[in-house]
């Protein structure tokens, strides 16, 4: 992640320098409180511009005559009353990409109808944050002359002023939590995997330890002595070596069950010997975005002290190759007792999680299990990148997790499960098979794969391949790696799990 701008608040105080942020109501009103030597010389630009204030349009003046700002940049509102937390994020990202080589700025945040509210504000520079992030630590030079270059190297300071700064600037702690959370997953996805090894990885989760986080890893032994032969079956064709880390946080009330986020990490899938075709094979560097999130999140509910008891699970491994990997037809054992035949190699993230969820399950008593996976090509083929495919044997937590995908615009769509679904990967030799019945329900047998491993414990499941990279850029996100999860996990936390 390159320079992000510093981020600080101040009461209504005009500035009498550098750039300033408008926000502008309905028909482009701009509130009564901008002085007259900035006002006048706008309102001419906005008229020749037919600037109408539409939600995040944005007219920018520079230099203006008369007015001792470098530049005045302009945001359309309209109906402010409407804006949720996703519209003020994207205003936040929609201001950053108008900031480009500016060292002073104040946005204006008392709009010409309503205000932004301290939580807003907050959310305002959370935006800024997200639309800051960049991953170019692998270009060894600058953008060259004449090319786009998003953000500025020089260092910026955006104040964002607001009639409690107090309220606003505390408000912002979490938010800088959750800015963190999500860049962390991101880089952790764009990493390369001769990088982010399993190793590497399982590093620096280790270095969340000084978070306030305990952390617990578990190598090929442990888990062999665990039985989890679901998923050392997957990392057998690999040299690097399988890692299933454990996060705890204990922020909430000494002896309450904690609730529990378990994800693929699946550092490079090549398919395995069912190996994938070579065209965009690249991507599976991102294979374990489920897994970043659930990292993402745990440094996210530590930095922000949460009050709540919760446990992160990751299983790290390559799917890769070799002449000990396993074949089509293998059988295995997972940690549960239930047999698998392994029919394509390539539906690993479900062997993975087979033994994750089990062992946090048994091993912690959680009051629910999310887990996150690049799990199936099919979720991309029905949902896209607007939502997540959502799967769980709980109402309440399915309803829980819509209603944080709509504030967070981290969607989720939910999709069946049942007895029907669950007969397509009824297996030959074994109890199970790891795929269903050719292309059919690909989503959805995978779902019921993973339930076969969660005992009756309040599940959801979201398979993120759609989501979590490889979207549009957006007002918020630029990058490859969206950092999906950690936004709407945190939103489901704060919202349903914290006491007090
Ligand atoms: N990691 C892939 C799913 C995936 C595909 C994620 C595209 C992101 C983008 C997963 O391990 C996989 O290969 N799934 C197979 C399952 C099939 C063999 C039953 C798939 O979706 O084709
Ligand atoms: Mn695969
Ligand atoms: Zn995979």
């Amino acid at each position: 992640m390159s320079a992000k701008p510093t981020i600080q608040f101040s009461s209504l105080d005009m500035p009498g320098s550098g750039v300033l942020v408008l926000l502008a109501g309905d028909g482009g009103a701009l509130p009564a409180s901008v002085p007259a030597d900035a006002a006048g010389p706008l309102q001419k630009v906005l008229t020749v511009a037919k600037f109408k204030g539409r939600s995040l349009s944005v007219v920018e003046s520079m230099a203006p005559a008369g007015s001792p700002f470098d530049r005045i940049v302009v945001v359309g509102t309209k109906g402010e009353g409407a804006f949720g937390e996703e519209d003020w994020l994207k205003l936040g990202g929609t201001i950053f990409s108008k900031l480009k080589g500016a060292e002073t700025v104040c946005v204006w945040t008392e709009g010409a109808a309503a205000s932004a509210s301290a939580t807003d504000v907050a959310t305002i520079g959370l935006g800024l944050l997200l639309r800051a992030y960049k991953f170019d630590r692998y270009k060894t030079k600058k953008a060259k002359p004449g090319e786009e270059e998003e953000q500025s190297e020089t260092a910026m300071t955006v104040t964002l002023a607001t009639a409690d700064p107090d309220a606003a600037r505390a408000a912002f702690a979490a938010s800088e939590a959750v800015a963190e959370g999500v860049a962390m997953a991101r880089d952790l996805v764009n990493e390369p995997t001769n990088v982010l090894t399993t190793t590497d990885y399982a590093d620096r989760i280790a270095a969340l330890a000084d978070l306030g986080l305990e952390i617990e890893i578990l190598d090929e032994a442990k888990m062999r002595e665990l039985k989890m032969l679901a998923l050392l079956g997957v990392a057998q064709g690999s040299p690097m070596p399988p890692r299933l880390c454990i996060m705890r946080w204990n922020g909430g009330t000494e002896g309450d069950a904690p609730i529990a986020f378990v994800g693929k990490g699946v550092v490079f899938d090549t398919g395995g010997v069912s190996i994938k075709p070579a065209a965009g094979m690249e991507d599976m560097k991102g294979d374990m975005g489920g897994s970043a999130a659930v990292v993402g999140l745990m440094a996210t509910l530590a930095r922000r002290s949460a009050k709540v008891n919760a446990i992160g699970v990751v299983g790290l491994v390559e799917n890769s190759v070799d002449g000990l990997a396993q074949r089509p037809g293998d059988i295995v054992t997972a940690m549960s007792g239930t047999t698998i035949e392994v029919l394509n190699t390539d539906a690993e993230g479900r062997l993975v999680l087979a033994d994750a969820l089990w062992y946090t399950q048994e091993r912690f008593k959680p009051q629910f299990m999310v887990n996150l996976a690049t799990l199936t090509g099919a979720i991309i083929v029905a949902l896209g990148s607007e939502h997540a495919g959502l799967f769980s044997n709980n109402d309440e937590l399915s309803a829980r997790l819509h209603a944080a995908g709509l504030a967070t615009g981290e969607k989720v769509w939910r999709m069946p499960l049942g007895a029907a679904y669950d007969k397509m990967i009824e297996g030959k030799f074994a109890d199970i098979k790891n795929v269903g019945n050719g292309r059919a329900a690909g989503s959805i047998t995978a779902a019921q794969f993973l339930q076969r491993f969660v005992n009756d414990v309040p599940w959801a499941h979201l398979d993120v391949a759609g989501t979590a990279m490889g979207s549009p850029a957006n007002e918020y996100n630029q990058s490859w790696a969206s950092g999906y999860g950690v936004r709407l996990l945190n939103r489901l936390v704060a919202d349903h799990y914290e006491a007090g």
